[in-house]
């Protein structure tokens, strides 16, 4: 059977969390899209972690992480990861890496800086747009690549040449040499050459073997390339449409798709935000949520539960089930507001716009419910949340056109509340097995 984590905003709804949970009763987590743009946060063993690269199923020793396809790999931060992770845990996860997967190299990194779509965007600075942009003109470089030595140094020099050509006079470019680059990628990659191999394959035959396999997606819907908020967006297909092109899975095998919804809206970089708070509400949030980001600790940006984007985000991600997390922030606030239209010239409209522009001139219309005082964090029993906590569950689960399968009343495994649900065949799917 198959499970998708698919984030339902704009990031950071705490797929971390919920996919490490999930993990420890996977025998396969795959990672599909992103590259270590994303930041996602686990407690394991009562230790934070905050992993970019590497899938949730390295914290568990019999469990296969999958790196696959449609995942830009950065081989620093992935050695870094899996070293960290092996030096705490006392094991060497079991990793798999797609050859076909493209690696972000240090020019990515710079060409943000140099072209400024980093600042204009306020995304990342890790590479990610210009390593997408690399693969689809067909001048990237893959992880198969450094089985073949010559055949990599020959592609960084024809990339750098290139490069240096439309950059003349960029030091940093001009530095840069093909025989070193090669030799420091070959130096990183040294642990994971055997790990490289046809990931599509390993997927194919873990689902036909009947395993447990979990996907774990990275950032949200509304950050999809396509579909989100362009162009202030990441660079890959972050709604379930793009896991099978990220895998080589077609899709009809992924029973489960767990939509992640965390009970307010945050955003972490440029773009336009209907529902966005300044103020007491959005210091609150911020603070009770650590809402910083993972990888750039820049301060998220916060506010209100944003049921048209949510709407937007069911449609492209289709969820079986939701998880609702940081419940437990809202706790203490007399009432909070939905936006459940926006505005849009004086008109409502529950449409999600497919620019970023006309995003901007919307407005958000908004619901006031009733907000509840009750801590959340030591409640493991839906019948025990108060009644209108269950009321704004279920508004998010009607939005989302999906039941609430999971609620999360803090960041460790145990703060954790599983309620499950029927499957449109009659059984009971609880998220946990
Ligand atoms: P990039 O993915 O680094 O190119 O950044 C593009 C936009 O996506 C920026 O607004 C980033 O802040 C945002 N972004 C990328 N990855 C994540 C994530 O994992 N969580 C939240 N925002 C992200």
């Amino acid at each position: 059977m198959a499970t998708a984590v698919l984030g339902m905003q704009w990031g950071d709804e705490g797929k971390g969390k919920i996919a490490h949970f999930l993990a420890a009763s996977s025998e396969m987590v795959v990672r599909w899209n992103g590259g270590p743009n994303a930041g996602h946060t686990m407690f394991h063993g009562g230790v934070k972690f905050g992993t970019h690269l590497v899938p949730a199923g390295v914290f568990y020793p019999g469990v296969e992480s999958v790196i696959a396809t449609g995942v830009v790999v950065d081989l620093s931060v992935l050695r870094e990861e899996v070293e960290t992770i092996s030096r705490h845990l006392g094991f060497t996860p079991k990793l798999i890496l797609s050859e076909s997967a493209h690696l972000i190299l240090p020019y990515h990194r710079l060409l943000e800086d140099v072209e400024g779509s980093g600042a204009k965007f306020g995304t990342t600075r890790r590479g990610i747009a210009p390593a997408y942009s690399d693969r689809a003109a067909k001048v990237g470089v893959r992880a198969g690549d450094l089985l073949a030595p010559a055949r990599l140094r020959e592609r960084l020099a024809e990339r750098l040449e290139a490069l240096r050509r439309a950059w003349p006079g960029v030091s940093e470019v001009e530095r840069l040499s093909a025989k070193r680059l090669a030799e420091d990628l070959l130096e990183q990659a040294g642990p994971f050459l055997t790990s490289i191999g046809d990931a599509a394959g390993a997927i194919q035959d873990a689902l036909t073997a009947g395993k447990e396999v979990l996907f774990e997606g990275a950032q949200g819907a509304l950050l999809d390339v396509d579909f989100g908020t362009y162009p202030y967006v990441t660079s890959s297909t972050t709604a379930f449409t793009g896991l099978s092109a990220g895998t080589g899975v077609p899709d009809l095998r992924v029973e489960r798709r767990l939509g992640i919804v965390k009970a307010y809206q945050t955003r972490v970089g440029d773009g336009p935000f209907p529902t966005e708070l300044s103020g007491e509400v959005a210091e609150r949030l911020r603070k009770e949520g650590g809402e910083f980001g993972v990888v750039t600790g820049r301060p998220r940006r916060c506010g209100w539960l944003d049921l048209v984007a949510l709407r937007h985000a069911a449609r492209l991600n289709a969820p079986t089930g939701i998880a609702v997390t940081k419940l437990d922030v809202l706790s203490g606030l007399p009432e909070l507001c939905v936006c459940r239209a926006y505005d849009r010239h004086g008109m409502e409209t529950t449409r999600f716009p497919g620019d970023a522009e006309d995003l901007a001139r919307c407005r958000p219309v908004y619901e006031t419910v009733p907000g509840w005082e009750d801590p959340l964090r030591g409640v493991r029993d839906y019948k025990r949340l108060p009644a209108a906590t269950r009321g704004y569950l279920d508004r998010i689960a009607e939005a989302a056109g999906a039941p609430v399968a999971l609620v999360s009343v803090g960041p460790t495994p145990e703060e954790t509340i599983l309620t499950g649900f029927d499957t449109p065949e009659g059984d009971r799917y609880n998220p946990a097995h």
